[in-house]
């Protein structure tokens, strides 16, 4: 979608960049020309990806094992980036935590946990990467923050999911306006359905993938394929995107506003039925 320079001679720090959705953007965003830094807590997943990507498109990955969870390691993956590419231009804040549970069922520490890594692991991330910018009067900046459609109508049996994107959303919206005067520009994008292994193993195990056939709820009648986000995401890091802050754009085939729709159910209606329906309707005078 891009031209291939797009990104050249940018460095990209991806959080939970080893695995799913944060992998395949790493690898778009190296064809760009970028430098990438992926981070998560497990080192060897991350050193396998960054040997693997290196391969694949001859550019350069620093992998730095970090728990976006503690504000001291995000820290110190700041220095690391730094000291190895010399700078950093783009945050991408795509590491999450998450399972399908009745919220009677949950802990409050399991509650915590989802908002640690997800509220609290993007928020650490910002402000450190933000605070070194400001610091060192760096402009130029780009967050994404890759959220979900639940984050603006919540969801049952995702609760702390739902409560700590939708968090992450009024980061987004709030740091948009704040840091804009720093240079720096705040987006986010939310997917709907993209099969990765790390979510469709926590939110459809075993056959709750054959049950709840996620194509259905699509009204494009298929899954997300992992280059159209990609695309979005090189797009809204890029100078390309460079008037637009503060936005959340939807990448769901159409899915929530299917679900949100009063009348949208009646795709149910068989075709050959509404010719009698039209009948009944128009039969209907000054009632
Ligand atoms: C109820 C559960 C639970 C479950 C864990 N807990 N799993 N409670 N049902 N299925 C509880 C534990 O009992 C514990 O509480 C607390 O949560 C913390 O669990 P730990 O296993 O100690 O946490 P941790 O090792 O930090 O692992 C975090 C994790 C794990 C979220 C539970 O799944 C993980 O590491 N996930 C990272 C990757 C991921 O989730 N990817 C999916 C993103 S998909 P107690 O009280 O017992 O101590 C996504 C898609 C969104 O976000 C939209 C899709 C359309
Ligand atoms: P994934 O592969 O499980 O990605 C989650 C990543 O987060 C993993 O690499 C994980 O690595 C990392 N992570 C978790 N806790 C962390 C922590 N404390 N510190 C640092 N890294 C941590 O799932 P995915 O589907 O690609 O999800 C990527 C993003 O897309 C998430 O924000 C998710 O909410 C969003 N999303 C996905 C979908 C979808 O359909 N797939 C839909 C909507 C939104 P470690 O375990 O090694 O730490």
């Amino acid at each position: 979608m891009l031209r291939p320079d797009a990104l050249q001679g940018r460095t990209i720090v991806v959080t939970g960049g080893g695995t799913g959705l944060g992998r395949s953007m790493s690898e778009a965003f190296l064809r760009l020309g970028a430098n990438v830094v992926i981070t998560s807590r497990k080192m060897e997943v991350l050193e396998k990806t960054a040997a693997e990507l290196e391969a694949s498109t001859g550019g350069k990955v620093l992998a730095v094992a970090c728990d976006i969870r503690k504000y001291l390691e995000v820290e110190q993956l700041v220095t690391a980036a730094v000291a190895h590419f010399g700078t950093v231009d783009s945050l991408v804040n795509n590491a999450a935590g998450n399972f399908i549970s009745p919220t009677e069922r949950l802990s409050s520490k399991a509650f915590e946990t989802i908002i640690d890594i997800v509220l609290m692991g993007s928020v650490n991330c910002t402000l450190a990467f933000g605070k070194h910018w400001i610091d060192k009067k760096e402009r130029d900046k780009t967050v994404l923050n890759i959220v979900t459609t639940y984050a603006w109508t919540g969801s049952g049996y995702v609760l702390p999911s739902a409560c700590a994107k939708a968090g992450v959303l009024a980061l987004t919206r709030s740091l948009a306006v704040e840091w804009a005067k720093y240079g720096m520009r705040h987006n986010a994008i939310a997917p709907g359905p993209f099969p990765t292994k790390g979510a469709w193993t926590r939110l459809m195990p075993g056959e709750m993938m054959e049950r709840f056939d996620l194509k259905k709820r699509v009204p494009l009648k298929r899954l997300g394929e992992h280059h159209e986000l990609t695309d979005l995401a090189s797009y809204l890091i890029s100078p390309f995107s460079s008037y637009i802050n503060g936005e959340v754009v939807t990448i769901d085939g159409g899915e929530w506003l299917q679900g949100a729709g009063q009348f949208s159910g009646l795709e149910a209606v068989e075709p050959g039925m509404w010719d009698a329906i039209e009948q009944m309707v128009r039969g209907v005078r000054g009632s």
